[in-house]
């Protein structure tokens, strides 16, 4: 029997800088590792709905060979509980606010703060970059690079 896909939804505020940066970084390792997996992102907000990432996203992604201006964002919604195994949050407002959409408990359970997946980093928001500037892209990358390559990892066991 063929394996099933795992589908992945990355979540932020705007959906057009973390977690189109989480999309992107796992559909590049999946696709380099040869895994059948479905990524997605969304935003808490609707702000942005249509926009590409933010250019510094973009760009920071770019040098390291990972191409995301093809994403676009969107909001997240409550039909995204059944279309996904797992919805990371970037952060706890993120977090918070998914949480307050789910109607019990199989839908709160496909929900984790992306950092959660490092062990040690219980509960560490990723901190949102869109007022700072590219050391704190940098620093999304790092977080984001370390948390996707524990969570392909834990569902190759
Ligand atoms: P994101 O960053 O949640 O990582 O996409 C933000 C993008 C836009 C805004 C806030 C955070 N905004 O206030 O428009």
């Amino acid at each position: 029997m063929a394996q099933q896909k795992t589908r992945v939804l990355m979540v932020c505020l705007g959906n057009i800088c973390r977690s189109p940066m989480a999309e992107g970084i796992l559909r590049h390792k999946a696709k380099e590792q040869g895994l059948d997996i479905e990524t997605d992102s969304a935003g808490t907000s609707h702000w942005h709905e249509g926009e590409a990432p933010d250019r510094r996203a973009i760009q920071n992604l770019r040098e390291r060979g990972i191409d995301i201006a093809d994403l676009r964002a969107r909001p997240f919604h409550h039909s995204d509980f059944q279309a996904f195994d797992y919805i990371f949050a970037m952060d706890s407002s993120n977090y918070e606010n998914i949480l307050q959409l789910a109607r019990d408990d199989e839908e709160r359970s496909r929900v984790r703060m992306i950092m959660n997946l490092v062990e040690g980093n219980e509960n560490v928001s990723v901190p949102d970059p869109y007022y700072g500037g590219e050391m704190q892209f940098q620093r999304v990358y790092d977080m984001l690079d370390e948390a996707t390559d524990v969570f392909l990892k834990e569902i190759s066991l």
